[in-house]
């Protein structure tokens, strides 16, 4: 095809699907025709607004201009809430350069704080907007576990499709146990060409709010786990079936099983939705994805994505490659610790001091760990060999745990954003320690 056939049939598809135009899920309200919200009237506290949120597939609202945060205050007063959660967290006092936004872009550009705030005192890192009286528009801070108040959602836009019961995001999600077919259940390749038939391939996930859809897609659907769309093309190294990039990873890094496929474990554990190696030969549940309007697309426009497969292109696409393991060799590197960093926000790695150094340097080390606002942190240790107790505290400084000796992997699983680690290792080389080894997920 000529490029400028091609560069006409691109305008005309973009004719075509704007013409149909991105609309909000049911129940959400495209607010200056970049966001979808909806206000919860209920008052609940932080972190029980932001798993209502994520149930939608979304985050308390993250505001980037001064004409949104109007509108969100609008928005809100129209149902009457004096006072709104938002998807905003800080680290620490009068310092808006350790505030960060729900949706994972960073440390904030756009603020909006009233005077003296953000006021993080004790548990208090969470972030609302006033809504009524005189400072109506402008964040403050308050304790995220004690007071409840209303909260608003946001969702991303999708598009139009009335034969799509589950749309998120600009595609349409079939699980298995919703398709018309004998059993919900099948081989990684027959549950394949069952997507295929309904013009969709199995599911490849791009963010962890993406995740959070496909949990609770599968509340109470009795699945123990499901089918992703990724095959193994070298061990361990896995590609999206539906040919897109391997952008975003959330293998459970306490999986020991191999195999050439990935399940989601969707257990009634609270961290599931992590992804582990299976036999493609294993029946299971599956989930169908499909991109909305992308039928049209691929048959116009673009080579479909399975077509996609000639070498120079599987070499430039982001592929899975042990991710989370394979540390950086620099040689002026010598340390991988993270020990005393101010914050290390997940999701990351900690090890102790000089690990994996079989005589561990005698020093004492902390960790300060957080999680962006929605979530709780995970941490998972992959090596664990001290002498003396290492002890992990949750953000109000109780000790959650405190483990020591010789241990197969394990996880701690922390109360909320934030948690404290830390670790004298003065008798680890006397004793034969090695020290330890962790992954810093959020969940
Ligand atoms: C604010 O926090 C940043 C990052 O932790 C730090 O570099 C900076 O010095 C702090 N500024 C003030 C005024 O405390
Ligand atoms: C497949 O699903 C059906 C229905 O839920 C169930 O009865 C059966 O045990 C499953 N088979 C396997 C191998 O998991
Ligand atoms: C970490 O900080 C502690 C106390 O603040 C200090 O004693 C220790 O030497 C530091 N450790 C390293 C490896 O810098």
């Amino acid at each position: 095809m000529s490029k400028l056939s091609l560069q006409i049939l691109l305008l005309l598809s973009a004719i075509l699907f704007g013409a149909h135009g991105a609309v909000c899920p049911n129940g959400f309200k495209l607010i200056n025709g970049n966001k979808c919200l909806r206000v919860f009237t209920n008052n609940l506290k932080h972190l029980e607004a932001e798993t209502d949120c994520s149930y939608l597939g979304g985050t308390l609202v993250t505001i980037k201009n001064a004409v949104d945060n109007r509108a969100i205050t609008n928005l809100a007063a129209s149902v009457g809430a004096n006072t709104v959660w938002i998807g905003v967290f800080c680290f620490s006092t009068g310092n808006t350069t350790t505030c960060y936004s729900d949706d994972n872009s960073g440390v904030l550009n756009f603020k909006s704080f009233a005077a003296g705030n953000p006021a993080v005192q004790g548990n208090g890192g969470c972030v609302y907007m006033q809504i009524s009286g005189k400072n109506a528009g402008q964040w403050m801070s308050a304790p995220c576990e004690v007071i409840g108040m209303p909260f608003v959602c946001e969702v991303p836009l999708t598009n139009p499709d009335s034969s799509c019961k589950r749309n998120y995001n600009g595609y349409c999600y079939l699980p298995s146990h919703e398709l018309q077919i004998s059993a919900p259940n099948a081989t990684y390749s027959q549950a394949e060409s069952i997507c295929q038939s309904n013009n969709a391939d199995l599911v490849s996930i791009h963010s962890k709010p993406e995740v959070d859809y496909i949990r609770a897609m599968y509340r109470n659907a009795g699945a123990q786990s499901i089918y992703l769309g990724a095959q193994a093309f070298l061990p361990d190294t896995f590609d999206w079936v539906d040919g897109s990039n391997w952008d975003f990873d959330n293998t459970d890094p306490l999986a020991t099983i191999k195999g050439d496929c990935l399940a989601m474990d969707l257990s009634s554990r609270p961290n599931n939705g992590m992804w582990s190696e299976t036999n493609c030969q294993n029946i299971n549940y599956f989930l169908c994805k499909r991109r909305i309007g992308g039928a049209v697309m691929a048959s116009t426009v673009m080579p479909s994505p399975n077509v996609i497969s000639s070498l120079e292109e599987e070499e430039a696409k982001p592929k899975r490659v042990n991710p989370r393991f394979n540390l950086k060799k620099h040689s002026e590197l010598l340390d991988y610790s993270n020990c005393n960093a101010t914050i290390l926000m997940s999701p990351g790695t900690i090890t102790s001091f000089g690990y994996p150094n079989t005589q561990p340097p005698v020093t004492f080390c902390t960790w300060n760990l957080a999680a962006l606002g929605p979530y709780r942190i995970g941490i998972y240790f992959t090596d664990f060999s001290t002498y003396g107790n290492v002890k992990i505290y949750d953000e109000n400084g109780n000790l959650i745990s405190q483990p020591n000796g010789d241990q197969r992997p394990f996880q701690v699983l922390g109360a909320t954003n934030i948690v404290r680690i830390t670790h004298d290792s003065s008798y680890d080389a006397a004793y034969n320690y090695h020290g330890f080894s962790a992954a810093i997920l959020p969940f």
